[in-house]
């Protein structure tokens, strides 16, 4: 098969995580949990957690400003934003809107891109498009949230999962230089929405005193169901993009998977035939950030040295729709 030569190129990388540090023996203080029992199950040790004030498009904005500090590019000449969150700041306007406005980037165009934890890799195809099609010279890729915002902190099966951060990308024209997006490949399963999702809150359900009691507005999960899912389409996920960018797991110097749990980061891996010194893992330092997992760990990886120029690197991650989708790299 002919290698696919790429169109789009990452020229800068960025995150921000809160300073404030939560421990699993924190929340055991007012939970019925353990940190043995946190670490066995997800290997989570510790999250970030975003001050009452602070919002995704602050959060967002402040890896965005790395990004494109590292790119070098000013506000003005970025051409379009588009935004992953699953935590809006607020539900109008966009959160891309309220960043734009926090970055000066007054020439951009700016929207959101709805797809949980696949929100990165599902904004970065879109971003891929406007720039592979000449509608923007500049693209900046942001996945940022506050996911402590949306989190039942009573319910134990899912508030020891999740963290806040956000994470950014520039994209550029590749113009003949071998770096960039090999390839991508996405999915969803509105049938199978209710094993993660918020029910209440929304247009459907719009928030009430009932809702507000029943927290309906808040996350709600079938961990089993979503643990199983997420093995399996992740690990096609790799395949079907390793396969569209002619290349095999041999190829692949670093796999960033989605960080939700290291069970299902190992299962993942197994099951795509990496082994996991091939792996990125930082869910222990931030547990589960949704969209903002692949371009935090992007920008430790590339700051550790882990991938130089020429790597390939295979990003997938999987979430609430439900949604999947990975993208092979070349650094
Ligand atoms: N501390 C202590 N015990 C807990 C607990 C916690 N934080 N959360 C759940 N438990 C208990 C349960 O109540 C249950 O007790 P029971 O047997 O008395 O009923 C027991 O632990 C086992 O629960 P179960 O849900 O079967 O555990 P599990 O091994 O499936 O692990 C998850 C639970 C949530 C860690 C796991 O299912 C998972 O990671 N799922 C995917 C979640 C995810 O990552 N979602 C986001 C994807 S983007």
């Amino acid at each position: 098969m002919k290698k696919p030569s790429p169109l789009v190129e990452i020229t800068g990388t960025g995150r921000f995580l809160p300073d404030d540090i939560v421990t699993n023996d924190d929340l055991a203080e007012h939970l019925d949990t353990s940190d043995e029992w946190i670490q066995t199950r997800t290997g989570i040790r510790e999250r970030r957690i975003a001050p009452p004030d602070m919002g995704a498009a602050y959060m967002g904005a402040a890896a965005a400003r790395k990004a494109m500090e590292q790119a070098g590019v000013e506000p003005g000449e970025v051409d379009v934003i588009i935004l992953a969150t699953a935590t809006p700041d607020r539900w109008l306007p966009s959160t891309a809107c309220d960043t734009q406005a926090l970055l000066g980037c007054s020439n951009a165009v700016a929207f959101d891109v709805i797809a949980a934890c696949t929100g990165f890799i599902y904004a970065m195809s879109v971003a891929e498009c406007y720039v592979a099609a000449g509608r923007a010279e500049v693209a900046l890729v942001i996945a940022t949230e506050k996911m402590s915002s949306i989190v039942d902190w009573e319910d134990r099966s899912t508030s020891v999962l999740f963290g806040d951060g956000a994470g950014a990308v520039v994209l550029r024209p590749a113009n003949g230089s071998a770096r960039g997006i090999l390839s991508s490949h996405l999915g969803s399963n509105g049938d199978l929405a209710d094993l993660l999702y918020r029910p209440g809150g929304g247009s459907a359900v719009p928030l009430s005193q009932q809702v507000l009691d029943e927290k309906s507005h808040l996350i709600r999960m079938e961990g089993r169901e979503v643990f199983k899912h997420a093995v399996r389409c992740m690990a096609d996920s790799c395949h079907v993009a390793l396969q569209n960018a002619g290349l095999t797991v041999d190829d692949v110097q670093l796999l960033i998977p989605h960080q939700a749990n290291i069970r299902i980061i190992a299962a993942t891996a197994k099951y795509a035939g990496l082994p996991m010194e091939k792996v990125f893992v930082n869910v222990n330092r931030y547990g589960n950030m949704s969209s903002a997992t692949v371009p935090v760990a992007l920008d430790e990886a590339d700051e550790e040295g882990l991938i130089t120029p020429g790597s390939n690197v295979l990003t997938v991650a999987f979430g609430s729709g439900l949604t999947w989708g990975a993208m092979a790299l070349r650094w």
